[in-house]
């Protein structure tokens, strides 16, 4: 989003930009690196306004408003501290950006943001625009009673960009549009270098939890023994080299990634690290056949392997395209 902003800034002004809020994932250590990360992005990439209203207000005040404050990042908010609302001058419009549904202004372009969901800001009356931030999808902005509610799209895969007009009576007119934000735009720099530290702070932070206990899983080269067909097949599968992808960008020690890349993280004996748990990388197969260690001596049966098993990796935001038959046919041995 900043590499975009960056490169189209002259193109899309003057504009003002902001966030609906629900920015910051869950009250975690993790979570919390995650928040610093974002309201140090969220500065660097100039927002007017940022919105703290949902998710933000789950963490304790005491950590949220120092780094606010730290990084003077422009934040409207009902929660105490904050300013309610803020106004722009922009190229003839006199614009308020609120959180407050009960706070209007006369003569203004009024703006509010707010992490309830579209059907609830239907109830809310007198605004211009409403931009929710409760996670709903929609390509096309909604107008109920001259006030034209959009939302963001969630995780900030696309940056909406909402057009304001005044016709010749003085009326506003609006156009919406989604653009993309993905990989193949040239980052932005210092936005880069705060994603680069929150990655080496999550490393870190993920060195000082301990290893579950355990060596229960044994790794594909075990099972290569007795089933050498099976892990010739395998080998040549994406599943293989799913470790070999987060390392490509830098997310190799991210729990938040590596759960799905590796064989049984976050179990005992399971996945740790490349240094402890050197057999565990890559999606193997007790990835699907789960774990049972007597069967290398008792051949005993294995449990079943089932679309479930498939699809506690292969979600709907993960792998979208998953199609069980068509998936399993380019897995199967
Ligand atoms: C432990 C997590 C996990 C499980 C369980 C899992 N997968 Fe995957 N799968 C992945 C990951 C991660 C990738 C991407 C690997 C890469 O390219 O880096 C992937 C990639 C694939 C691909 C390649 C996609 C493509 O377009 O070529 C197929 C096909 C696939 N999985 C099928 C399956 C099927 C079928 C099952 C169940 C029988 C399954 N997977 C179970 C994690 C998993
Ligand atoms: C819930 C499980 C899950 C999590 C969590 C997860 N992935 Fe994946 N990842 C997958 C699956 C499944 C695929 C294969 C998708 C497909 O092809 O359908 C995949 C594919 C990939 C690919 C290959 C994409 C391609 O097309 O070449 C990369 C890179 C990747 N993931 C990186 C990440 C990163 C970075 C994170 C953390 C921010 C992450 N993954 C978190 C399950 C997961
Ligand atoms: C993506 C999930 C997945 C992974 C990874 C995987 N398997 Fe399988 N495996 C299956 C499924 C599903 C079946 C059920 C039979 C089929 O449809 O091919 C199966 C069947 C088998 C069978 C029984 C075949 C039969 O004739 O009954 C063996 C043995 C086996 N796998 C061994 C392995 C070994 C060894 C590895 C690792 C090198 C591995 N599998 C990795 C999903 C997986
Ligand atoms: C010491 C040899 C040996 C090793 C090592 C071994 N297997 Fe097997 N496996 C067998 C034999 C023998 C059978 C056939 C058992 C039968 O038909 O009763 C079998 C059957 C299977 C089957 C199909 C039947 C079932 O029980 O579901 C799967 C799946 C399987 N093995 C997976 C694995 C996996 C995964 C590993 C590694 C974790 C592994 N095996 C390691 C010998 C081995």
């Amino acid at each position: 989003m900043a590499g975009y902003l960056t490169a189209h800034r002259d193109a899309l002004s003057p504009y003002i930009i902001v966030d609906a809020g629900n920015f910051t994932g869950d009250v975690t250590p993790q979570g919390r690196l995650k928040a610093e990360a974002m309201i140090k992005a969220l500065r660097l990439i100039g927002y007017d306004a940022v919105a703290v209203s949902g998710n933000e207000r789950q963490f304790p005040g005491d950590f949220l408003r120092p780094l606010i404050r730290e990084h003077a990042l422009p934040v409207v908010s009902d929660a105490p501290g904050y300013a309610s609302s803020l106004s722009f001058e922009r190229d003839g419009f006199s614009m308020q950006v609120s959180t407050d549904p009960a706070r209007p202004e006369e003569g203004r372009v009024n703006v509010l943001l707010t992490h309830l969901s579209v059907e609830a800001a239907k109830d809310m009356k007198g605004w211009n625009v409403i931009i929710t931030s409760s996670g709903e999808e929609r390509e096309e902005p909604l107008t109920v009673n001259g006030t034209v509610i959009v939302s963001g799209s969630p995780k900030g895969k696309k940056l909406g960009l909402l057009t304001l007009r005044k016709d010749s009576e003085g009326a506003l007119t609006f156009t919406h549009a989604w653009q993309l934000v993905g990989n193949d735009l040239q980052e932005d720099g210092p936005v880069r270098s705060v994603l680069n530290e929150y990655d080496r702070s999550v490393a870190a932070l993920m060195k000082e939890t301990e290893p579950l206990p355990g060596t229960t899983f044994t790794g594909a080269s075990a099972c290569a023994a007795c089933h050498q067909p099976f892990f010739k097949q395998w080998q040549h599968t994406r599943h293989a080299t799913a470790f070999a992808s987060l390392q490509a960008v830098g997310k190799s020690e991210d729990p938040e990634c590596i759960v799905c890349h590796v064989v049984g993280f976050n179990e005992p004996g399971g996945f740790y690290s490349l240094d402890a748990t050197p057999d565990l990388p890559d999606v193997q197969c007790e990835s699907c056949h789960g774990l049972n260690r007597e069967h290398l001596s008792d051949f005993s049966p294995m449990p079943p392997v089932t679309e479930r098993t498939c699809l506690t990796c292969h979600t709907q935001e993960n792998s979208p395209e998953f199609d069980y038959p068509r998936y399993l046919e380019k897995v199967r041995h």
